[in-house]
């Protein structure tokens, strides 16, 4: 059945408290629920109360104390007949974690209890009205066996703790605060926890707690502090504090996504807690950051205001993404170093376009606030998370900063403990900015990403430099076509480099005098045409700048004047951009040639380019890392007419060889002067050095002869005190001895398997690296995979590993995973059906993976429609089959 935003009603029964009893057995856990019912004013009156459940054996039903014969427990939940106006409910009934592989509800991971609530879990917990728009203040008593799980765990502050007969104890947990059952957790177990007293702004102390099984106690430190320095940073940039006495975060090994925020007691996958040097990278420890700073935000941006209903999913997950993003840009260079700062937009853009960008072409295109869907859990996308972030940023590109303050201020002022939607938001912020912003509605109803070209002229003898902006949306899939209405409110920064690379001061017609060197101009129309006046020269435009809106700017560069802004462009981004429209342009190019079995060949002036960024060292290393790393395979192919894996393939190792050779003492230059001696810090600045030196290591693997590579990565492999410089070191080692003798390589996989045999997170490492590695005719990757599909350490049910072997292969590794054989379709056939059994929502990100296939070659595209077919057939979830059927529709 398909839920469409349009048939929302507001719930006929509120649920002002709840209580709740759990005796924890991981076969049977009996829960008792009571909760103060009342029926809604604003509701129709409703003769019955119909609570959802799912998976749970009903036992008692008891109405005001008194047994309450007139209810029938059904497929979707329990139905209550004759009930009164108000009265207290009380619930009895068992569920079974031990047996609950699909990670939604309560379920068992290495011995202890968690759950997972969002979207829809609760229901798998006890019958209950699940839906975010009915509120309630929770206490929770947890029984059980005290040796077993001597940590018991719920939202809130612990109220009591006590022994029990029979080895037992008891924990009583209270959370003052309102909130949908989404948000509620549970975790009892055998863990410890790493703790810090910390005073937020009003005075007030607080407790913090990670808590990990006690072998991981020493990953904790890096989790803590970016606790900490999240908290901070919400009191300073939006004048936020902590609600709670205590906030706890907890790791899990088993969870199918990054990490969740119930109130009180953050639940993370361990890939989002567990760092140190040894075991996690430059990108973990940041991710670590960002995800601890999301689930954090989303206290006041999610808890406090939380969604009236689920299509509103992007009002918390834009918003707390947009904040997290500035949290990790202001923690990486303060909030006035443009160039550190545009690193982080640089990373967030190319996630962006790379996979949002392709989402909003295929069939699962929907609009940051969806029409309708069949899973929920399909609606946790690229597109509400990452594009809804972006329509967030806008509010604060028209705005800015101190006007953005102003509506969220008033949006917190108007709707604190509210359940509401994303027009609440917008209102919030057009009222406190007084502006009518109707228009920018459109950004949460329609689908598809726009096309902005770009005109322009110059006008010597008026000195008039005259930019038209026209948009429309490109030829989208039939599921974006059908959401666009009109023109949307684009904000479109801009500036005019002269000849001598400085920027212009910037007048446009009708204004008294020049301000600034970049505008934010107001695109509203189809079509729009901006003049500026005194324009000493012909300029040269660096358009959208720090990509000030989620839109493809069409304007015809010549390589040269790519090179130019490449050079010289103020806007940080905008000189990133500048190289990867130059590399993408080349690249496709090649890719068309390589297609036809056509010589392949590079333009000198291109590697020079690359070369100017590669030995500017007034440029940070960070940032050259960015610059010199080409677009991605999959982004490339998605630019083709018609999508050919193996021609992308070609082109890029093409160019990676070309630029690894021209290049090469730049790059052993490169290398020796970007190592990182000493002690490990975790900070951008050193991140920068070792990333820009693998990157170098990275380059140098290509060469024909790749004896510099190999005796550096063995050196490297063997001294290194991080994560980040061993890895590195094993792929570049993977990748010189791709096309030679792979005895070398082997040795370090074995060697690297061996030393890290008790981190599963190294493991996991283990295992992407080489599901991603390059193959050859000989050597088809696809027969690793099989292969350690059987390795002991291997198993189905851990989404992290399944992830790191099976997604890192069909996502990961394009040219090998779309082989003419059509082997990877069948394999990942294979796979989406074996996970569906397990776990529908980590089998229905997978089943993703094939979505887009009707842009592929003709001879692809048969072979994957038969996959999806087969995967049609015998899919059970109505996660995989909602997937599925719209790709084949
Ligand atoms: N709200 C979580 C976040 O921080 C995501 C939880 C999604 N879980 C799910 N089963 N869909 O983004
Ligand atoms: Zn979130």
């Amino acid at each position: 059945t398909v839920i469409r935003r349009a048939d929302y009603t507001p719930p006929a029964f509120l649920i002002d408290s709840v209580a709740l009893e759990f005796d924890l057995v991981p076969e049977r856990t009996f829960v008792k629920s009571t909760m103060r019912v009342r029926r809604n004013p604003d509701a129709a009156p409703a003769a019955r109360l119909d609570l959802m459940g799912e998976a749970l054996e009903l036992v008692s039903v008891a109405i005001d104390g008194a047994p309450h014969p007139a209810h029938r427990a059904h497929e979707h939940g329990l139905t209550v007949d004759n009930v009164p106006d108000a009265f207290e409910l009380s619930i009895e009934s068992v569920c079974k974690p031990a047996e609950n592989t699909t990670l939604s509800g309560l379920y068992v991971s290495s011995g202890n209890f968690f759950t997972q609530c969002e979207a829809e879990g609760f229901r798998r917990i006890t019958y209950f009205l699940d839906r975010p728009d009915v509120m309630s203040t929770y206490t929770v008593t947890i029984r059980a066996d005290k040796a077993a799980y001597p940590v018991l765990l719920s939202n809130g502050n612990l109220v009591e703790a006590s022994d029990l007969p029979d080895g037992r104890h008891a924990a009583k947990w209270d959370d003052p605060f309102k909130k949908p059952s989404y948000l509620f957790a549970l975790v009892a177990g055998k863990l410890v926890a790493l703790e810090e007293r910390i005073r937020t702004s009003s005075g007030k102390e607080k407790l913090l707690q990670v808590w990990v099984e006690p072998h991981d106690l020493d990953k904790t430190r890096h989790a803590m502090d970016s606790l900490i320095d999240a908290i901070h940073w919400d009191e300073e940039r939006f004048g936020l504090e902590l609600d709670l006495d205590r906030f706890m975060i907890v790791a899990v090994s088993d969870f199918n996504m990054g990490a969740m925020e119930n109130k009180g007691l953050n639940i993370f996958n361990t890939k989002y807690v567990l760092a140190n040097p040894e075991t996690a990278t430059d990108t973990d420890f940041a991710n670590i950051e960002a995800v601890v700073g999301h689930e954090y935000f989303h206290n006041w941006t999610g808890n406090r205001v939380t969604c009236r209903d689920w299509f509103q999913l992007s009002l918390k997950e834009g918003l707390t993404v947009f904040r997290d993003q500035e949290f990790s840009a202001d923690m990486q260079g303060g909030a006035t170093d443009g160039a550190a700062r545009a690193v982080k937009r640089i990373e967030d853009v190319r996630v962006l376009r790379q996979m949002q960008f392709a989402e909003d072409a295929g069939p699962m295109a929907h609009p940051v606030r969806p029409e309708s869907y069949v899973e929920i859990n399909n609606f946790y996308t690229m597109t509400v998370y990452e594009k809804g972030a972006e329509v967030v940023r806008m509010y604060q590109t028209l705005f800015g900063r101190e006007g953005f303050r102003r509506g969220m201020d008033l949006y917190f002022k108007r709707h604190d403990g509210q359940a509401v939607t994303c027009d609440d938001f917008r209102h919030a912020l057009a009222d406190a900015n007084g502006r009518d912003l109707t228009q920018f509605e459109r950004w949460y109803s329609q689908a598809g990403t726009p096309r902005i070209a770009v005109r322009t002229a110059y006008d010597s003898a008026a000195r008039r430099y005259a930019v038209t902006l026209s948009q429309r949306y490109g030829d989208a899939a039939p599921a974006a076509r059908e959401t666009q209405k009109g023109p949307l409110l684009i904000p479109f920064a801009i500036g005019l480099i002269g000849r001598d690379g400085a920027d212009l001061p910037l007048r446009l017609e009708g204004e008294p005098a020049a301000g600034g060197t970049t505008r934010v101009l107001e695109l509203t129309e189809a079509e729009q045409t901006f003049t500026f006046v005194d324009v000493e020269q012909p300029p040269l435009p660096s358009l959208l700048r720090n990509f000030s809106a989620p839109v493809i700017v069409e304007y015809d560069y010549t390589n040269d004047e790519l090179a130019f802004l490449l050079a010289n462009d103020s806007d940080a981004f905008n000189r990133w951009e500048a190289g990867q429209r130059l590399a993408t342009r080349e690249l496709l190019a090649l890719a068309e040639r390589a297609a036809a079995n056509e010589p392949l060949s590079l333009d000198d002036s291109v590697v020079a380019a690359f070369a100017r960024v590669l030995t500017d060292e007034s440029l940070s290393p960070a940032f050259r890392e960015l610059a010199l790393v080409l677009p991605s395979e999959p982004y490339l192919a998605e630019q083709m007419a018609e999508a050919d894996p193996a021609a992308v393939h070609m082109a890029r190792q093409f160019v990676r060889q070309r630029l690894a050779t021209a290049l090469r003492e730049e790059w052993l230059a490169v290398y020796a002067r970007h190592e990182t001696p000493g002690p490990f810090e975790p900070t951008p600045q050193a991140a920068g050095h070792r990333g820009l030196k693998n990157l170098a290591l990275a380059y140098l693997a290509e060469l024909d002869d790749p004896s510099d590579a190999i005796r550096l990565a063995v050196a490297q492999y063997d001294s290194a005190n991080n994560m980040t410089d061993r890895a590195a070191a094993l792929s570049a080692l993977l990748a010189a001895s791709a096309t030679r003798s792979a005895a070398q390589a082997d040795g370090a996989l074995d060697d690297f398997y061996r030393r890290f045999e008790r981190e599963p997170l190294v493991i996991d490492k283990w295992f992407a690296m080489q599901a991603t590695q390059r193959g050859s005719q000989e050597r088809p990757i696809i027969d690793t995979v099989r292969r350690l599909m059987g390795h002991p350490a291997f198993t189905l049910r851990n989404p992290n590993r399944a992830r790191s072997l099976i997604f890192s292969f069909c996502s990961g590794n394009p040219a090998q995973f779309h082989a003419a054989d059509g082997s990877g379709y069948a394999f990942w056939a294979d796979q989406v059906i074996a996970l569906d059994a397990l776990n529908p929502q980590v089998a229905a990100r997978l089943a993703r993976a094939l979505e887009l296939w009707r842009r592929y070659t003709p001879a692809l595209r048969e072979r994957m429609r038969a996959a999806l077919e087969r995967v049609a057939a015998q899919a059970s979830s109505r996660d995989v089959r909602e997937i599925v059927e719209k790709a084949l529709a």
